[in-house]
């Protein structure tokens, strides 16, 4: 059954279209510099997370595992974070916590990326027995705990209990030795869903915004259903929402829907310390090959550095000062919500 979830997640998600501009990022437009003052070799990119120097600030997203047949997704998927410098989260461990022989399937991911930033993925009910097992399984740097209510409200078969998870997140973030990651999967968050969490002291937050990869519409496609409920919180919304607090504890991620360098960029400007990217790469990786991922992750890397030149941005720091205007249905929300 669980096998079966994985693989239909994967072939349906590749038959989803993204809904353009559905994030909100065409919503924000970063400031054209005409005089840089910068040469292409001055560009640094590169930032720390969990410790470890990452390249980019890019995070590919929780994806697949627990199964033969997806070690070598997980094991292409690794290889590429590892030549492009980027971070890596795999999928949700807990097939592998009923069944010991899909392990490999996760801990690959470690075997061929043994320097990288590698972050084991549980759903935020786990036990702390359970998140400890998935660390160690892939001597993870940091834990995702992701949140899907929506998700698992549109399967027959899903979750029907959501209370107590917050202060399972909380006791989770204090027991555990590695820093813990919450994380949406499409649907987004509030400031209000945020500062819950960050008061829980979580010390990152992905936002996980809609507009991209839709769960909902996945598990109904998955049951032979077309699904009339469009839900979440677009992702440069919830970006937003989330940066409108006080974020001295809390970093925030910023994924769902990151199709380019340019909503990577724009979502850097806006504040965030991450980007993650899940489908787009997994789209490439099956449809073509591991040499494609590379080539397309180098691609994405080099239009970074060349937006970061047209504004005339040397460093991350230095993005996070660009002028930017924020207009549309993105701005009409910041009046609403009282955020300037
Ligand atoms: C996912 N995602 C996901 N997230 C998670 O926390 N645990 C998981 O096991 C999975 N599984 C999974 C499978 C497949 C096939 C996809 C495409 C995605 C969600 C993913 O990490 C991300 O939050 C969303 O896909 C939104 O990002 P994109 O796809 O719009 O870039």
């Amino acid at each position: 059954m669980r096998l079966n979830r994985k693989l239909e997640h994967i072939q349906f998600s590749l038959q989803q279209k993204s809904r353009g501009g559905a994030t909100g990022f065409d919503d924000i437009t970063l400031l054209h510099n005409s005089l840089p003052q910068l040469d292409w070799g001055d560009i640094d990119t590169s930032c720390y997370f969990l410790g470890k120097k990452l390249h980019v600030p890019l995070l590919i997203n929780a994806m697949t595992g627990g199964h033969r047949e997806l070690e070598s997704i997980n094991g292409n998927l690794a290889k590429a974070a590892a030549a492009a410098g980027v971070a890596l989260a795999v999928g949700s461990q807990r097939a592998a916590l009923e069944d010991n022989s899909t392990r490999y399937s996760f801990s690959v991911v470690r075997e061929v990326n043994p320097q990288g930033v590698v972050l084991a993925n549980l759903g935020a009910d786990c036990s702390l027995l359970e998140a400890r097992t998935a660390i160690k399984m892939i001597n993870a740097d940091g834990i995702q705990l992701h949140l899907n209510a929506p998700q698992e409200l549109a399967m027959a078969e899903g979750d029907r209990k959501f209370k107590g998870i917050l202060e399972n997140i909380q006791s989770l973030s204090r027991d555990l030795d590695v820093p813990v990651i919450v994380k949406e999967v499409g649907f987004g968050m509030s400031r209000e869903s945020i500062q819950r969490i960050g008061a829980a002291s979580v010390p990152y937050i992905d936002v996980g915004g809609a507009g991209g990869t839709d769960f909902v519409a996945i598990e109904e496609a998955r049951a032979g259903r077309k699904t009339w409920l469009k839900w979440g919180i677009p992702t440069a919304v919830s970006l937003l929402e989330g940066l409108s607090m006080n974020r001295a504890k809390t970093q925030l991620i910023a994924s769902g829907g990151i199709r380019n360098a340019l909503d990577i960029v724009k979502s850097l400007s806006l504040g965030c310390s991450l980007v993650g990217m899940a489908r787009p790469l997994l789209r490439v990786l099956v449809e073509g090959s591991s040499e494609e991922l590379n080539s397309y992750l180098s691609n994405i890397i080099e239009d970074i550095h060349r937006i970061m030149l047209m504004l005339g941005a040397r460093t991350l720091e230095d993005l996070q000062r660009v002028p930017l205007i924020i207009s549309g249905n993105t701005y009409h929300w910041l009046c609403c919500r009282g955020i300037d």
